[in-house]
Order: structure tokens, then sequence, then C-alpha cells
């Protein structure tokens, strides 16, 4: 029977990975192993999404943790070698951005075993986003490409990727969403914080770009306290921005003027969140995709997109780079309509996996014996 190893490392990863696992779990066609990385640990981004996403126990557990981006990419590296060569996978799967997704692609190129990456061809243009190098340096390394748009398939096309090697599957990450949506508005984690549906400001912001200058993040918080004058605001907030806030007067600025700053959610509270928001204000790449899938507007604060069918099909609009924009949101008005992105349709996955079995039962590639 072929091995088949599912690599994640940080939270985006196990929304988008959940539903592939389990779609491959219901064939039992091929042995499955499922290696964090730990790039993520913190209960609040790692345990408790897992949990909320019923994923598998992981088989294996690195422990990489946090550090510059080239010493996670590295120790990665080193770590998930080992698994490959103890495993001897036929394949293996990675998907997303991050830097885990990166240093497992590399190793796994680097012993010749194929890689599929999930999420494939997004590009911002960007080369300076650490997510771009991980997203074009992926590809380069994958042998199946599995793409959410008709973009994402155009951006490969124009780099020399073989056309044969790309599948337009559609959204794993909506696979996810549509999965647990009712779940996650059964819990009404509004209506605990006293916000009314529709009419609240949902906001995150976790990108080095914005949080780690201290000007910068100044600016964020002034624009948030004067959208904060006109409209409730709830801040989950990730422990980069957290700890850039605590190192001034951020935090005190933005609860003396009622934002609502709370711990980062786990996957079921923060879609609870998203469904009932009025609007969203992110830099965040998912929860563009999130938000235009559930139909709320959506506010980014960003110069670029890798992830233009969330404007073109969805609800996104880029406000721009400078954060003085965000003051200038509209005012959470009621609901957003339903939009429907062509394969967002929560079967993704099990069109992944198709592609999966065909790949396996096609070629047996060996695994180099020794590093
Ligand atoms: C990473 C991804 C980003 C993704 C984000 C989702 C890369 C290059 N970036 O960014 O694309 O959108 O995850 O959250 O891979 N920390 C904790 N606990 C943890 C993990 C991190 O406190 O469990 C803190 C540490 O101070 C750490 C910092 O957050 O240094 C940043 O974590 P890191 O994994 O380096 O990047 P993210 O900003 O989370």
């Amino acid at each position: 029977m072929s091995t088949v190893v599912f690599a994640v490392g940080a939270r985006p990863n196990f929304v988008k990975m959940a539903p592939v696992v389990e779609a491959a779990r219901r064939r039992g066609l091929f042995r499955r192993l499922v290696v964090h990385t730990g790039q993520h640990y913190d209960e609040r981004l790692s345990s408790e999404v897992l949990d909320d996403l019923g994923f598998p126990r992981p088989d294996r557990f690195l422990g990489i943790g946090s550090g510059s981006h080239g010493e996670q990419t590295g120790f990665t590296l080193v770590a998930f070698e080992r698994v490959l060569l103890d495993e001897r996978p036929d394949l293996v799967v990675v998907s997303g951005d991050v830097n885990a997704t990166l240093a497992c692609a590399l190793a796994g190129a680097k012993l010749g075993v194929p890689v599929a990456h999930v999420e494939s061809g997004l590009r911002s243009g960007d080369w300076t986003m650490p997510e771009e190098q991980n997203r074009v340096l992926t590809d380069r390394l994958s042998d199946l490409l599995f793409t959410h748009s008709p973009e994402a398939e155009e951006n490969l096309l124009a780099e020399g990727i073989d056309g044969s090697r790309i599948h337009y599957v559609g959204n794993t990450m909506i696979d996810t969403l549509r999965r647990l949506e009712r779940t996650a508005r059964e819990r009404a984690v509004w209506a605990r914080l006293g916000a009314e549906e529709g009419f609240y400001a949902l906001v995150t912001l976790h990108r080095p770009s914005n949080v780690d200058a201290e000007d910068r993040l100044r600016r964020i918080v002034d624009a948030l306290v004067a959208l904060g004058g006109r409209t409730r605001i709830l801040f989950p907030i990730h422990p980069r921005t957290r700890t850039r806030l605590a190192a001034g007067d951020g935090l005190e600025r933005l609860e003396s003027a009622g934002v609502t700053c709370l711990e980062p959610l786990g996957y079921l509270d923060f879609l609870s969140l998203q469904s009932a928001a009025g609007t969203i204000v992110t830099d965040s790449g998912g929860v563009q995709e999130e938000a235009s899938a559930l139909g709320v507007p959506c506010f980014t604060l960003r110069a670029n997109t890798e992830r233009p069918i969330t404007i073109s099909l969805g609800t996104n609009t880029l406000i721009g780079d400078d954060p003085a924009a965000i003051s200038d949101v509209p005012t959470p008005s009621g609901f957003g309509a339903p939009c429907a992105i062509p394969l967002w349709d929560g079967k993704a996955a099990e069109r992944v996996v198709d592609v999966l079995e065909a790949a396996l039962v096609q070629s047996k590639a060996p695994i180099a014996s020794s590093a």
C-alpha cells in the first residue's frame, strides 16, 4: 500500500488540509501519515484549531516553534527529511504558503519524493512577502499543483509549469467552512460578546509589514480608534500583534476607545464571528476568501492580493497600504449577499484525492536511501 505524508505547520495549513486528510481516510486507499512541524504551537493557534476541525492527532510532531524565517525553514527541512528517510513515503502533500510548506516541499524534492501542493499558483507579485517566496518556490518544487481559481493556473503556466501537472480543484479551505458553518453559527459568539449580528466590524491584523514597525502600528491603532467611534469593533489579536501592541500603549488606547480586544480564537469561534459580522477588516489571505464565501464585505489593508477572485467574484476590497484608510471603511449595516465562486463548493478535497489516487497508481517513484 502506498504511503502519503500530509505535512502541516501553521494555523491556515490545518484548515486547508483537514478535508483532504478526511477524504483520504474515507477512501482508505493509502496509508496516511500526518506530520505537524510545530511552527504554530500555542493552545490558541494550534491545539484548539485542530480540535475544532476534528483533525487527526499528528503521527509525528517536529516541535520546530518560533524563530527567524531562516531558522524555521532550515530546522524544519532537517527534521522533516528525517521523517521521510524513516517512512519512505510515495508522496508528500503540503498546503498554503507558510515556512513549513516550503521546508517540507524542499525536503521531499531533494529526496526524490513527489510533492503535491494544495493552493498552488497564488501570486501577489510582491517578492518582499515571505509567503510569496514560499509560494513560488513550493510550486517550482511540486509535481502535482492544485489550484483554486483560473488565475492561479494562468500564473503557473506563465512561469513555464507544465499544464499536465496543474489541477483546478477549487478551495479546500472553503470545504472546511461549509462543513462547520452551521455549528459555528450556533455558537453565536457575537451575542456572548454583546454585539449585534450584522452591525459590528471584525478586525484581524498580523502581517509583519503591518504590525512590526512601531510607527505603522500606532497609525493602525489611531484608525481603529476612529472607526470605533462609529461602530462596535471585535479584535481577536494574534500573538505577534499583541506583543507589539503591549510594547507601547496600543492595547490601552484600543480598550479605552471601546474596542473589544480578544485572545486568538479557535476555528469555530472565529468562523462564528465572521459569519455574523457586518464588515471585516483584515490583512490575512484566508480571511479574504472566507469573507467572500460568507458574503460579508471585507476590507483588506494591503496594496495587492494573491487572491484576485475575492475581488472579482467575492466581497473583498483592497483599501491599500495606508492605515488611515481603515477609519473610512463603511459602517457595518446588516447582511451581505452570499456569493458563489466556481468550485468553492465544499467538494474540492474529493477532487484532490481523485488526482492523488490516480497519480499513485500511475507512478511509484523511488525515494533516495540515504541523505
Ligand atoms: C504565519 C505565516 C503566515 C500566516 C500566519 C497565520 C509564514 C512566513 N507566515 O505567520 O503566512 O498567515 O502564520 O497565523 O509562515 N507565536 C506564538 N505562538 C505560536 C506561534 C507563533 O506566540 O504558536 C508568536 C511568536 O512570537 C512568533 C510569532 O508569533 O515569533 C510569529 O509566528 P510565525 O509562525 O513566525 O509567523 P506568523 O506571523 O504566525
